[in-house]
């Protein structure tokens, strides 16, 4: 072994060395017991309150690792609200395709015409004296259970705690920081590879020098941390997360020394002066130096990363099958205040982008070798601790759902 730190983290974390299984990655069984035990309990993230800003605002969320349709709405009270699309006649979806955001006074089923308010209450059904010992307050919309933190909207089918215990130490961390800036852009796809393959090619940073060599030539990986380790790593009971460093004395490109010069808000600018007393306890949490970003997971398939300049990118993990995943990000900003601004930010946004289709480029090709049977375990170098504790904590949740 070459491990440069005196204990290893994984050891040092108490999650073993030894090579993993690669099971959970191709295997449909399990994949029905995360369905069971890790998602059905789980808060899920659904997207950002100001996605729905009045009252009436909704959009639909499928959610086949649920295998349901979900709608979030903000009832005419106020109140963020999320629903199973589902009518409690004989079960019609009530927001169909093509109608997948928007705003109304109440969903109305296409099929016999009951009607919901935006609070999931059912209040119109046709010819009611026709059914038999009915009671039409028994009989509302689905409610799932629905919490907003910083912003972010979080709904869970089945609650065996609140959502502030599910973020525990997260929690309170963050001082509003998730709910600041713009959405300014959206990237998704399919990708046939398992979730969590997917998401793995984002919690480590091994990778950088490598996969990232051409775009990013040596913005992580500087004389000073040439295979881009990691300077801090923060393992929580399920969550997890993992602080990124710049190289300060990047090689830039024309077009980049530009936008630098003068404008703020680069996806690249990771040179630019840290003021540290302005973040949020929980962003660049041990306030080193040459901070980049940080990168959180939160269990099982969301991910928040602040950036050095202020801007953060979300990604969505949504599990479709054992070897199927959707992949969605989005970026916040601080809206551009001038032209110089609105270049740059188009430019990281172009930037951004293919740096992240790099890190999808793999993932198929890696799928397909996993499936093929000939190997049996990965090896996980130490800089690779938070992969490896994706796997304990997931393997932990189908363990005690299983008891
Ligand atoms: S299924 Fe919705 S009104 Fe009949
Ligand atoms: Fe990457």
């Amino acid at each position: 072994m070459n491990i440069q730190s005196p204990t290893p983290m994984s050891v040092a974390f108490g999650l073993g060395t030894e090579p993993l299984s690669i099971t959970p990655n191709i295997s449909t069984e399990h994949f029905e017991q995360e369905r069971e035990h890790v998602f059905a309990h789980s808060w899920l993230n659904l997207g950002r309150e100001d996605q729905i800003p009045r009252p009436g605002d909704y959009f639909v969320r499928e959610l086949d690792i649920l295998r349901t349709s979900v709608i979030v709405v903000r009832g005419q009270d106020g109140v963020v609200r999320a629903f199973h699309n589902m009518c409690k006649h004989r079960g019609n979806k009530l927001v169909g395709p093509g109608r997948e955001k928007g705003s109304v006074k109440g969903f109305a089923c296409s099929f016999h015409g009951w009607t919901y308010n935006t609070k999931g209450e059912l209040v119109i059904v046709p010819d009611e004296d026709q059914f038999f010992d009915f009671d039409k307050c028994a009989n509302g919309m689905t409610p799932l259970a629905t919490e907003v933190w910083e912003g972010l909207i979080f709904v869970n089918a089945a609650p065996r705690e609140s959502l502030s215990d599910w973020l525990g130490e997260i929690q309170g961390q963050f001082d509003g920081y998730f709910s600041k800036g713009n959405h300014v852009a959206s990237y998704e796809a399919k990708v046939r590879a398992n979730w969590k393959v997917v998401l793995d090619a984002f919690v480590e940073a091994y990778h950088a020098p490598f996969l990232h060599g051409k775009n990013y030539p040596d913005a992580l990986t500087g004389a000073n941390n040439p295979l881009c380790h990691l300077p801090v790593v923060k393992l929580f009971p399920r969550h997890r997360m993992m602080s990124i460093e710049s190289n300060p004395n990047p090689t830039l490109t024309r077009t980049e020394e530009i936008l630098l010069k003068y404008v703020d808000g680069v996806f690249s600018a990771m040179v630019k002066p840290l003021d540290n007393d302005s973040l949020p306890p929980g962003v660049n949490p041990e306030r080193i130096d040459n901070w980049a970003f940080d990168a959180y997971t939160i269990f099982p398939n969301f991910y928040l990363a602040p950036m050095r300049v202020f801007h953060f990118v979300t990604y969505h993990f949504w599990p479709i099958s054992s070897n199927e995943t959707l992949w969605q990000t989005d970026h916040y900003v601080i809206p551009p205040s001038n032209a110089g601004e609105r270049i740059a930010l188009e430019f990281s946004k172009s930037f951004a982008r293919d740096v992240q289709r790099e890190d999808l480029i793999t993932l198929e090709n890696t799928q397909r070798m996993l499936e093929s049977g000939v190997m049996s375990h990965m090896h996980l170098s130490d800089q690779e601790v938070c992969v490896r504790h994706g796997y304990k904590v997931i393997e932990q949740a189908i363990t005690e759902g299983v008891k």
